[in-house]
């Protein structure tokens, strides 16, 4: 996994918790947390620091990966703002990863390997979007489309249709609501 994303947990978890949480959470995940954006990192570590947060908060590790999510994205948009209209509409946000953003990530790093998030636009206030990847990070999918929907301040539901936990593969309705 790529660095940009550790650093944006990390952002994430330092707003939601404080500075010492992420500390805390590093001892707990026994690692060492130096990551640099363009760096590559195993996938067991974020793992191991989304477990950490679950044990420390008593939460769901699924729920600690929405809630990373959701106060994550607008940290990646910073990161990519060339390429992000925050004047068209949420659906087309969200459809621009799978035809914009991932694509550009690729480009700028053919070493990441973003998720497929293939959309699927069902009517006028559902969106449908097909999670793929091995890593099987689907809830943290659902709470970067939540925090899609406050960057963008349009109140949205997330439901998972398939199989979410662990899944290579997994879609997700998207409703305004
Ligand atoms: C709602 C919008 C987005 C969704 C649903 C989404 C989804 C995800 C998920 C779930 C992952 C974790 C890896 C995996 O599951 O295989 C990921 C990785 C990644 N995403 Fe996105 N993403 C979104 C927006 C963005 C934006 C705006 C950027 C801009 C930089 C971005 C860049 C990346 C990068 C660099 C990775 C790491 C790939 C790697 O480690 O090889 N994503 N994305």
């Amino acid at each position: 996994m790529k660095g940009i994303i550790f650093n944006v947990v990390e952002k994430a978890v330092v707003e939601l918790l404080g500075t010492e949480a992420w500390e805390d959470l590093l001892e707990d995940a026994d690692v060492v947390g130096d990551y640099t954006a363009l760096g590559t990192y195993p996938d067991d570590e974020l793992i191991a620091l989304v477990v950490a947060a679950a044990e420390r908060t008593g939460n769901d590790p699924a729920d600690v990966q929405r809630l990373i999510g959701r106060n994550s994205l607008e940290y990646l948009v910073e990161s990519i703002e060339e390429f992000v209209d925050r004047d068209a509409h949420v659906f087309e946000f969200l459809s621009s990863i799978h035809t914009i953003i991932h694509v550009e990530v690729k480009k700028l790093d053919p070493n990441s390997k973003p998720p497929d998030i293939e959309p699927n636009r069902v009517s006028d206030t559902e969106l449908q979007l097909t999670y793929r990847s091995e890593r099987g990070l689907s809830p943290l999918a659902e709470g970067l489309i939540l925090g899609a929907g406050d960057l963008y301040e349009t109140p949205l539901s997330v439901e998972a249709l398939t199989a979410s936990v662990d899944s290579a593969e997994t879609v997700l309705s998207v409703r305004l609501i």
